[in-house]
Protein backbone atom coordinates (compact mmCIF):
# COMPACT_ATOMS: atom_id res chain seq x y z
CA UNK A 1 0.00 0.00 0.00
CA UNK A 2 1.06 3.71 -0.71
CA UNK A 3 2.11 5.50 2.60
CA UNK A 4 -0.22 8.10 4.23
CA UNK A 5 -0.78 11.10 2.94
CA UNK A 6 -2.65 14.37 4.14
CA UNK A 7 -4.03 15.35 0.63
CA UNK A 8 -6.01 13.63 -1.47
CA UNK A 9 -5.21 13.57 -5.44
CA UNK A 10 -7.99 13.19 -8.00
CA UNK A 11 -7.07 12.38 -11.42
CA UNK A 12 -9.26 13.43 -14.36
CA UNK A 13 -8.74 13.46 -18.29
CA UNK A 14 -6.41 15.91 -19.43
CA UNK A 15 -8.85 17.04 -22.71
CA UNK A 16 -11.67 15.19 -24.36
CA UNK A 17 -15.10 15.09 -23.70
CA UNK A 18 -14.96 14.34 -19.51
CA UNK A 19 -12.18 16.69 -18.94
CA UNK A 20 -14.48 19.81 -18.69
CA UNK A 21 -17.35 18.62 -16.95
CA UNK A 22 -15.37 17.01 -14.74
CA UNK A 23 -13.16 20.32 -13.73
CA UNK A 24 -16.38 21.92 -13.65
CA UNK A 25 -18.55 19.55 -11.34
CA UNK A 26 -15.34 19.60 -8.66
CA UNK A 27 -15.57 23.26 -8.58
CA UNK A 28 -19.06 23.36 -8.37
CA UNK A 29 -18.16 21.28 -4.86
CA UNK A 30 -16.25 24.26 -3.82
CA UNK A 31 -12.64 23.12 -5.01
CA UNK A 32 -10.31 25.68 -6.65
CA UNK A 33 -6.46 24.99 -7.65
CA UNK A 34 -3.59 26.86 -8.82
CA UNK A 35 -2.33 25.35 -12.21
CA UNK A 36 1.37 24.13 -12.71
CA UNK A 37 3.03 25.52 -15.57
CA UNK A 38 2.86 22.46 -17.90
CA UNK A 39 -0.75 22.37 -16.69
CA UNK A 40 -0.86 18.20 -15.56
CA UNK A 41 -0.65 18.95 -11.52
CA UNK A 42 -3.03 21.93 -10.26
CA UNK A 43 -2.60 22.34 -6.75
CA UNK A 44 -5.82 22.64 -4.59
CA UNK A 45 -6.07 26.05 -2.57
CA UNK A 46 -9.37 26.08 -0.99
CA UNK A 47 -9.18 22.59 0.45
CA UNK A 48 -6.09 19.65 0.25
CA UNK A 49 -7.49 17.99 -2.55
CA UNK A 50 -5.12 18.01 -5.92
CA UNK A 51 -5.83 17.36 -9.45
CA UNK A 52 -3.80 15.41 -12.05
CA UNK A 53 -4.94 15.68 -15.75
CA UNK A 54 -3.67 12.45 -17.25
CA UNK A 55 -5.01 9.96 -20.60
CA UNK A 56 -8.43 8.18 -19.27
CA UNK A 57 -7.21 5.01 -19.80
CA UNK A 58 -4.38 5.73 -17.20
CA UNK A 59 -6.70 6.34 -14.73
CA UNK A 60 -8.19 2.98 -13.31
CA UNK A 61 -4.01 2.03 -13.46
CA UNK A 62 -3.30 5.23 -11.33
CA UNK A 63 -5.65 4.31 -8.25
CA UNK A 64 -4.85 0.92 -8.02
CA UNK A 65 -1.31 1.95 -7.89
CA UNK A 66 -1.87 4.38 -5.13
CA UNK A 67 -0.73 7.25 -7.48
CA UNK A 68 -4.22 8.45 -7.26
CA UNK A 69 -6.74 8.52 -4.42
CA UNK A 70 -9.61 9.22 -6.99
CA UNK A 71 -10.86 9.47 -10.51
CA UNK A 72 -13.46 10.59 -13.13
CA UNK A 73 -13.25 8.03 -15.75
CA UNK A 74 -16.01 6.54 -17.98
CA UNK A 75 -18.18 3.54 -16.35
CA UNK A 76 -16.51 1.64 -19.85
CA UNK A 77 -12.82 2.50 -18.98
CA UNK A 78 -13.25 1.18 -15.36
CA UNK A 79 -15.13 -2.16 -16.35
CA UNK A 80 -12.09 -2.89 -18.87
CA UNK A 81 -9.91 -2.28 -16.89
CA UNK A 82 -11.20 -4.19 -14.08
CA UNK A 83 -11.80 -7.53 -15.93
CA UNK A 84 -7.88 -7.12 -17.65
CA UNK A 85 -6.57 -7.56 -13.97
CA UNK A 86 -8.83 -10.09 -12.67
CA UNK A 87 -6.40 -12.36 -14.26
CA UNK A 88 -3.06 -11.23 -11.84
CA UNK A 89 -5.26 -10.12 -9.01
CA UNK A 90 -7.39 -11.63 -6.66
CA UNK A 91 -9.95 -9.24 -6.13
CA UNK A 92 -11.20 -5.89 -7.85
CA UNK A 93 -8.45 -2.72 -7.50
CA UNK A 94 -10.81 -0.11 -7.86
CA UNK A 95 -14.54 0.41 -7.73
CA UNK A 96 -17.40 3.26 -8.50
CA UNK A 97 -18.50 5.48 -5.81
CA UNK A 98 -20.89 8.24 -7.97
CA UNK A 99 -22.33 7.87 -11.24
CA UNK A 100 -21.85 11.16 -12.13
CA UNK A 101 -24.33 12.46 -14.34
CA UNK A 102 -22.33 13.15 -17.61
CA UNK A 103 -20.28 11.97 -20.95
CA UNK A 104 -23.36 9.24 -21.11
CA UNK A 105 -22.71 6.75 -23.77
CA UNK A 106 -23.09 2.96 -24.50
CA UNK A 107 -20.83 0.19 -25.44
CA UNK A 108 -22.50 -1.35 -28.91
CA UNK A 109 -21.93 -3.66 -31.35
CA UNK A 110 -22.46 -2.02 -34.83
CA UNK A 111 -22.96 -3.83 -38.02
CA UNK A 112 -22.72 -2.89 -41.87
CA UNK A 113 -25.98 -0.90 -42.28
CA UNK A 114 -26.62 -3.29 -45.51
CA UNK A 115 -26.91 -6.52 -42.91
CA UNK A 116 -30.07 -7.66 -41.88
CA UNK A 117 -29.70 -8.12 -38.27
CA UNK A 118 -32.01 -10.76 -36.29
CA UNK A 119 -29.50 -11.96 -33.58
CA UNK A 120 -26.02 -12.06 -32.30
CA UNK A 121 -25.13 -15.49 -33.25
CA UNK A 122 -25.28 -14.13 -36.48
CA UNK A 123 -21.44 -12.86 -35.04
CA UNK A 124 -19.91 -16.33 -35.15
CA UNK A 125 -16.97 -16.29 -37.43
CA UNK A 126 -16.58 -13.21 -38.00
CA UNK A 127 -13.95 -10.60 -37.06
CA UNK A 128 -15.02 -8.04 -34.35
CA UNK A 129 -12.79 -4.96 -34.41
CA UNK A 130 -12.87 -3.33 -30.58
CA UNK A 131 -10.77 -1.26 -28.20
CA UNK A 132 -12.77 -3.34 -25.19
CA UNK A 133 -11.51 -6.65 -25.77
CA UNK A 134 -12.24 -7.81 -22.21
CA UNK A 135 -15.86 -6.85 -22.32
CA UNK A 136 -16.41 -8.32 -25.79
CA UNK A 137 -15.39 -11.21 -24.91
CA UNK A 138 -17.08 -11.51 -21.92
CA UNK A 139 -20.13 -10.89 -23.62
CA UNK A 140 -19.44 -13.12 -26.41
CA UNK A 141 -18.70 -16.13 -24.16
CA UNK A 142 -21.92 -15.56 -22.01
CA UNK A 143 -23.61 -15.69 -25.71
CA UNK A 144 -21.99 -18.62 -26.72
CA UNK A 145 -20.38 -17.38 -29.55
CA UNK A 146 -17.03 -17.53 -31.09
CA UNK A 147 -15.70 -14.25 -33.22
CA UNK A 148 -12.42 -13.78 -33.79
CA UNK A 149 -11.69 -9.89 -31.38
CA UNK A 150 -9.60 -7.62 -33.38
CA UNK A 151 -7.68 -5.06 -30.99
CA UNK A 152 -8.06 -1.74 -32.14
CA UNK A 153 -6.51 1.56 -29.83
CA UNK A 154 -8.58 3.97 -32.03
CA UNK A 155 -10.74 4.98 -34.99
CA UNK A 156 -12.59 1.42 -34.37
CA UNK A 157 -15.22 2.43 -36.73
CA UNK A 158 -13.44 2.62 -39.97
CA UNK A 159 -12.00 -1.36 -39.62
CA UNK A 160 -15.04 -2.39 -41.19
CA UNK A 161 -14.43 -0.02 -44.37
CA UNK A 162 -10.59 -1.26 -44.49
CA UNK A 163 -11.83 -4.87 -44.20
CA UNK A 164 -10.41 -5.51 -40.89
CA UNK A 165 -13.22 -6.67 -39.21
CA UNK A 166 -16.77 -7.61 -40.46
CA UNK A 167 -18.32 -5.58 -37.42
CA UNK A 168 -17.14 -3.48 -34.16
CA UNK A 169 -17.72 -3.04 -30.56
CA UNK A 170 -17.21 0.46 -29.48
CA UNK A 171 -18.72 3.50 -27.68
CA UNK A 172 -22.08 5.34 -29.30
CA UNK A 173 -22.56 8.71 -28.04
CA UNK A 174 -25.01 10.69 -30.26
CA UNK A 175 -24.07 7.71 -33.00
CA UNK A 176 -23.15 10.67 -35.28
CA UNK A 177 -19.57 8.56 -36.03
CA UNK A 178 -21.44 5.31 -36.81
CA UNK A 179 -23.94 6.37 -39.22
CA UNK A 180 -20.73 8.50 -40.56
CA UNK A 181 -19.26 4.74 -41.30
CA UNK A 182 -22.22 3.74 -42.55
CA UNK A 183 -22.85 1.38 -39.43
CA UNK A 184 -25.52 0.65 -37.46
CA UNK A 185 -25.86 -0.43 -33.46
CA UNK A 186 -27.52 -3.24 -32.75
CA UNK A 187 -26.74 -4.50 -29.27
CA UNK A 188 -25.46 -3.08 -25.82
CA UNK A 189 -23.28 -4.34 -23.76
CA UNK A 190 -22.86 -1.53 -21.05
CA UNK A 191 -24.35 1.63 -20.22
CA UNK A 192 -21.88 3.62 -19.47
CA UNK A 193 -21.66 7.50 -18.26
CA UNK A 194 -18.59 9.55 -16.15
CA UNK A 195 -18.08 8.14 -12.53
CA UNK A 196 -15.85 8.78 -9.71
CA UNK A 197 -13.78 5.68 -9.21
CA UNK A 198 -12.11 4.80 -6.07
CA UNK A 199 -9.19 2.54 -4.14
CA UNK A 200 -11.06 -0.81 -3.27
CA UNK A 201 -9.75 -0.49 -0.01
CA UNK A 202 -10.61 2.48 2.17
CA UNK A 203 -7.99 5.28 3.34
CA UNK A 204 -6.96 4.94 7.22
CA UNK A 205 -5.69 8.73 7.30
CA UNK A 206 -6.78 12.34 6.90
CA UNK A 207 -8.07 10.77 3.13
CA UNK A 208 -10.54 8.91 4.52
CA UNK A 209 -12.04 12.76 5.93
CA UNK A 210 -11.72 14.14 2.68
CA UNK A 211 -13.02 11.68 0.59
CA UNK A 212 -16.08 11.76 3.18
CA UNK A 213 -15.92 15.78 2.70
CA UNK A 214 -15.47 15.85 -0.90
CA UNK A 215 -18.54 12.87 -1.55
CA UNK A 216 -21.11 14.96 0.64
CA UNK A 217 -20.36 18.07 -1.19
CA UNK A 218 -20.87 15.81 -4.80
CA UNK A 219 -24.09 14.36 -3.69
CA UNK A 220 -25.56 18.11 -3.31
CA UNK A 221 -24.23 18.82 -6.02
CA UNK A 222 -25.57 16.16 -7.86
CA UNK A 223 -28.65 16.49 -6.63
CA UNK A 224 -29.18 19.89 -7.30
CA UNK A 225 -28.24 19.29 -11.31
CA UNK A 226 -30.60 16.11 -11.44
C1 LIG B 1 -15.67 8.14 -28.90
C2 LIG B 1 -15.93 6.72 -29.30
C3 LIG B 1 -16.54 6.82 -30.66
C4 LIG B 1 -17.23 8.16 -30.64
C5 LIG B 1 -18.72 8.01 -30.51
O1 LIG B 1 -14.45 8.55 -29.39
O2 LIG B 1 -14.74 5.94 -29.30
O3 LIG B 1 -15.55 6.81 -31.65
O4 LIG B 1 -16.72 8.88 -29.50
O5 LIG B 1 -19.39 9.25 -30.37
P1 LIG B 1 -20.62 9.64 -31.29
O6 LIG B 1 -21.59 8.49 -31.22
O7 LIG B 1 -21.19 10.88 -30.64
O8 LIG B 1 -20.13 9.87 -32.66
P2 LIG B 1 -13.68 9.84 -28.84
O9 LIG B 1 -12.87 10.34 -29.96
O10 LIG B 1 -14.61 10.79 -28.17
O11 LIG B 1 -12.79 9.29 -27.65
P3 LIG B 1 -11.50 8.31 -27.72
O12 LIG B 1 -10.41 9.11 -28.34
O13 LIG B 1 -11.23 7.98 -26.28
O14 LIG B 1 -11.94 7.15 -28.55
ZN1 LIG C 1 -9.78 7.41 -24.52
MG1 LIG D 1 -13.10 7.08 -30.69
Amino acid sequence: PAPGRDRLRIAIQKSGRLAEPARALLASCGLSWRESRDRLFCYGESLPIDLLLVRDDDIPGLIADGVCDLGIVGRNVLAEQDLAGRADTDGPRFRELRPLGFGGCRLAIAVPDAWQWREPSQLAGTRIATSYPQLLSQWLQGQGIAAQVVLLSGSVEIAPRLGQADAICDLVSSGATLAANQLKPVQTLLDSEAVLAGPAVDFDDVRAELMELLLRRLDGALRIRR
